[in-house]
């Protein structure tokens, strides 16, 4: 069947792509365009449109050709036989033009799009740049400043904005195709704008604008490659004439396509494409009105993610006191959501919103969910005060980050409308949500859960039941193996950095300074107290001695009333000291500790697979990545266990890897 298919109306040519679902440029489609274009040379028709059928124009270069050798021709072969014809073309656009679609879309001689069409160049979110004359023709449009944000951000602009910047033409509110052949003729009749690559190089700069950049660029991409080299490419753009300069934009893409870092990219583009399929299940049901028992930092944030999606929510607490507390939280956080631009109309938002102190007012609600403290006889009773009074259908959610939701829904006499949806806090700002049904659990109760998360922006991963889930456990592991580190004489900056150098935002200790060293302190003595074997940690230390994290001043480190900055801690190296801890370092260098951590995050995480909690290996790279800040261009823990294979794995442990580590990156 072909994929390209050409009219003549009035003189124009109208070629349609036809390649579902998205329209990528795959090698067949690519092929039939050159086809196309080099047969209209000698048809000479007025003006032509190129134009794509279906829900987007042409999404991008065909993302599963990526791992394939190269074969001709390139989009930008395309886009050049577009350049040289005698006659105008219009790319028409809509839905989106991404990556090599927008490049195909440059070469045209103008554009326009549909009102709504997204546009841009997602490339460096899949560790490459864009390599078909994007980065060469993009220069000749924008100011310096738009056209380094657009290639090397990855971000994707509306149409409006991609006019005003000078990417396009004109917005369309009207019909496309005709709006197009239109602007076709009129170009064909007036002034035809000259192609991009025959326009002069830009002017450069400067040597103050590229050194501004490059910090900003470098502080975003926090270790990855990808939009540093586009950068680099930008600025060869606006040095050297356009021939040589997409010569070397051509040869930067081909040396990032094969990198780990790309490969690690395409895997979580997948994964998160096999996620949300996952969302998309049969039997869910609308969910509007949502009800959320306590106004807490979690609760607060829940209400906060889901008004900002056009919910409408009903937030109770114990007290009117408690319940105004809870409304000033989601005040603040959608202010300040209105502040960064993410939120249109903050007043609008906040009218979806009311406070209660009766479980009555749930009366109305599809779903509720309990945000309250992570007490188990609490949350018991607050599920058995809730049945009496929610709609027989409405779906019962619990919080709870590890409290096992089976012993939560003991009271529940319908337990096929529960489960467990974990969101992490901030909840209105992390992408994680761990879905956990319990065995009782219905298929659309799961389904509905899954759709709502779909619906809130959210990436849903579903966990079986285990002590902290499929994240708190890894994170557990992770923690525990920071402290081993340490406790062999390694100093706990060196180890922050060396996990802020593999493109962590905060080291392990950093980290629990921010959240807090009480919360794992309480749950150990707790396990403690019902007679679990648990070893002092270096942890219990510090919380016994009131180091409770930056909250109360010092945790692993000191740190100054109102700054973040953590400072060595005498406190601290006394406690590590009466704990035995050596002062004389191995020679542990940062690549290796990073390399055990993730080593051991990579060994819990099989274990959870061969558990059953996680249903697949790439579920728990989103977990690691949408929960914990796991660099995504590392592809996750257990993405990157396969890359380093069981010799260098078992080098960074020091010990041979558990079955089931070695099941996963051998699988027999
Ligand atoms: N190459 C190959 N397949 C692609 C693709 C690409 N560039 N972009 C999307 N697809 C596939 C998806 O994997 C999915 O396939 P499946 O149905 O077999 O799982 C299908 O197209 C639909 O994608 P989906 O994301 O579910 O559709 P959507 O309508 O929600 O979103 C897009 C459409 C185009 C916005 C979205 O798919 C997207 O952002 N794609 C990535 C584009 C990109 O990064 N392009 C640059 C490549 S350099």
């Amino acid at each position: 069947m072909s994929l390209v298919s050409t009219d003549i109306i009035d003189g124009v040519a109208v070629v349609t792509a036809d390649n579902p679902p998205v329209n990528a440029l795959g090698h067949a489609l690519k092929v039939e365009l050159m086809n196309v274009f080099s047969r209209l040379r000698d048809d000479a028709p007025t003006a032509a449109v190129l134009i794509a059928a279906g829900r987007t124009f042409m999404a991008g270069a065909d993302v599963r050709e990526f791992g394939q050798p190269i074969q001709p021709p390139a989009i930008f072969d395309v886009a050049a036989l577009i350049e040289s014809l005698p006659f105008p073309v219009v790319a028409a656009i809509h839905g989106n033009a991404l990556g090599g679609g927008l490049e195909l879309a440059l070469g045209c001689h103008a554009r326009i799009a549909e009102r709504g069409t997204r546009l841009g160049f997602p490339e460096v979110t899949l560790g490459v740049i864009p390599g078909s004359g994007g980065v060469v023709r993009t220069v000749r449009l924008l100011a310096p400043a738009d056209a380094v944000a657009l290639v090397t951000s990855g971000e994707r602009i509306s149409a409006e904005r991609a006019a005003r910047l000078g990417l396009i033409d004109r917005v369309v509110d009207g019909d496309l195709r005709e709006a197009a052949m239109d602007y076709a003729r009129e170009l064909a009749f007036g002034r035809r704008p000259a192609p991009l690559s025959e326009r002069p190089t830009p002017d450069d700069p400067g040597p103050d604008f590229w050194a501004e950049q490059e910090t900003a660029v470098r502080r975003k991409a926090r270790g990855s490659q990808a939009p540093l080299v586009a950068l680099d490419v930008l600025r060869t753009a606006y040095a050297e004439p356009f021939e040589a300069a997409r010569v070397v934009e051509g040869k930067a893409f081909e040396r990032l396509r094969d990198s780990g870092e790309a490969r690690a990219l395409r895997h979580v583009f997948f994964a998160e494409r096999r996620a949300a399929k996952a969302a998309k299940a049969d039997g869910a049901r609308k969910v509007e009105t949502v009800g959320i028992v306590g106004g807490g930092t979690m609760g607060a944030g829940i209400a906060t993610a889901l008004l900002q999606r056009g919910l409408t929510v009903t937030l109770a607490e114990t007290t009117a006191e408690a319940a105004k507390a809870g409304r000033a939280r989601v005040e603040a956080a959608v202010t300040a959501a209105a502040r960064r631009g993410l939120v249109k109309d903050a007043s609008a938002v906040l009218a979806g919103l009311a406070t209660t102190t009766d479980f009555a007012a749930f009366g109305p609600c599809d779903l509720v969910v309990e945000a309250v403290f992570e007490d188990l006889a609490v949350k018991r009773d607050v599920f058995r005060r809730l049945e009496g009074v929610v709609s027989p259908n409405a779906i019962l959610v619990t919080n709870t980050s590890f409290l096992d939701p089976r012993e939560i829904a003991s009271a529940v006499s319908d337990r096929t409308r529960f489960l467990g949806l974990h969101f992490f806090s901030p909840a209105q700002v992390m992408k994680l949500v761990e879905i956990v049904p319990l065995p009782e659990t219905a298929e659309a109760t799961l389904a509905t859960a899954f759709a709502l998360t779909e619906r809130l922006g959210k990436v849903g991963v579903r966990s079986g039941i285990c002590e902290g889930f499929i994240g708190n456990r890894i994170y557990k592991r992770y923690r525990t193996g920071a402290e081993d580190i340490a406790r062999e004489g390694v100093p706990i900056a060196r180890i922050d950095a060396a996990m802020r150098g593999f493109g962590l935002a905060l080291g392990p200790f950093e980290t629990q300074d921010l959240t807090g060293l009480d919360i794992a302190f309480r749950q150990r003595e707790a396990a403690r107290a019902a007679g679990e074997d648990i070893p002092e940690t270096i942890g219990d230390r510090l919380v016994k001695a009131g180091r409770l994290g930056q909250k109360s001043g010092g945790g692993w480190y000191d740190y100054a009333e109102g700054d973040r900055t953590p400072r060595p801690s005498a406190a601290t190296a006394a406690i590590l000291a009466a704990a035995g801890v050596p002062r004389e370092a191995p020679g542990l260098a940062e690549a290796e500790i990073a390399a055990r951590l993730v080593a051991g995050m990579a060994e819990e995480g099989a274990a959870i697979l061969a558990e059953g909690v996680a249903g697949d290996a790439s579920d728990i790279d989103l977990v690691e990545i949408h929960g914990y800040g796991f660099p995504r261009w590392r592809g996750g823990p257990m993405h990157l266990a396969r890359e380093m294979g069981l010799a260098k794995l078992e080098a960074a442990l020091g010990r041979p890897a558990s079955d089931a580590l070695r099941q996963l990156v051998e699988p027999a």
